[in-house]
């Protein structure tokens, strides 16, 4: 499934994001006001077990979440949405799976990974700014599976519809979530309109 988290405040922020004059302390924290705000309707569906507790007033039956939740930033640029996350959920564990694409052949290639306890029956929420070939998405996910990861979303901010094709393709179980759909990619493997190098422009690198 994908679906394109369209809301006034996400369109907002994201268009600052996309500007080239935004300097790096404004793209970071709009991007990480907008990990929040998708967080809210990514998790929408997580499950949930009832759970008796006493109100002041009586007993009654509510509700706790069923599984926990690790969320996985592709580093580097994934990094930049954790915290908007955490700030909604804050029991989530972290985990790592560091990625770059080699800029000839646009191919992922995976150079760290750190998983919590009990990984494989966690729900899992992985996140990277972008999805333009998919590659690296779908090696991250390709990898969480490897540790026995049952259910898997990804969150990406911008997405090529080549790499939603793509993921789509190779994980047809995972649910994609997007702020944007962008045209295409270029030559260069570059989003159009996109917002340039995401990890260059969080980390000021260029
Ligand atoms: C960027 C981005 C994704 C990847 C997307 O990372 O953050 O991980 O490219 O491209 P793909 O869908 O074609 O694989 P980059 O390789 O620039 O690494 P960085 O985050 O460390 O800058
Ligand atoms: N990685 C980025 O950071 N930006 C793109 O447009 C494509 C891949």
């Amino acid at each position: 499934m994908l679906k394109i988290i369209d809301h006034p405040l996400i369109r907002h922020k994201l268009t600052i994001m996309r500007n080239k004059d935004t300097g790096t302390k404004d793209f970071r924290q709009n991007l990480d006001e907008i990990g929040g705000l998708m967080a809210y309707e990514v998790t929408r569906n997580l499950p949930v077990k009832e759970v008796e507790i006493e109100t002041p007033i009586t007993s009654c039956v509510g509700v706790e979440l069923a599984k926990k939740i690790v969320v996985v930033p592709i580093l580097r640029a994934g990094l930049g949405m954790v915290n908007g996350i955490m700030n909604l959920i804050p029991t989530v564990q972290v985990a790592h799976i560091g990625m770059y694409r080699d800029e000839e052949t646009l191919q992922p290639v995976p150079y760290f990974e750190k998983y919590p306890p009990k990984f494989a029956e966690a729900e899992v929420i992985i996140v990277d700014p972008m999805l333009a070939t998919g590659g690296s998405s779908i090696a991250a996910i390709d990898m969480a599976k490897k540790q026995g990861a049952k259910s898997i979303r990804l969150v990406c901010l911008v997405g090529a519809p080549e790499g939603v094709k793509a993921v789509e393709k190779a994980h047809p179980d995972v649910d994609i979530y997007l702020a944007a759909l962008d045209d295409h990619l270029n030559e260069h493997g570059y989003i159009v309109p996109g917002l340039g190098d995401a990890g260059d422009r969080i980390f000021g690198t260029k």
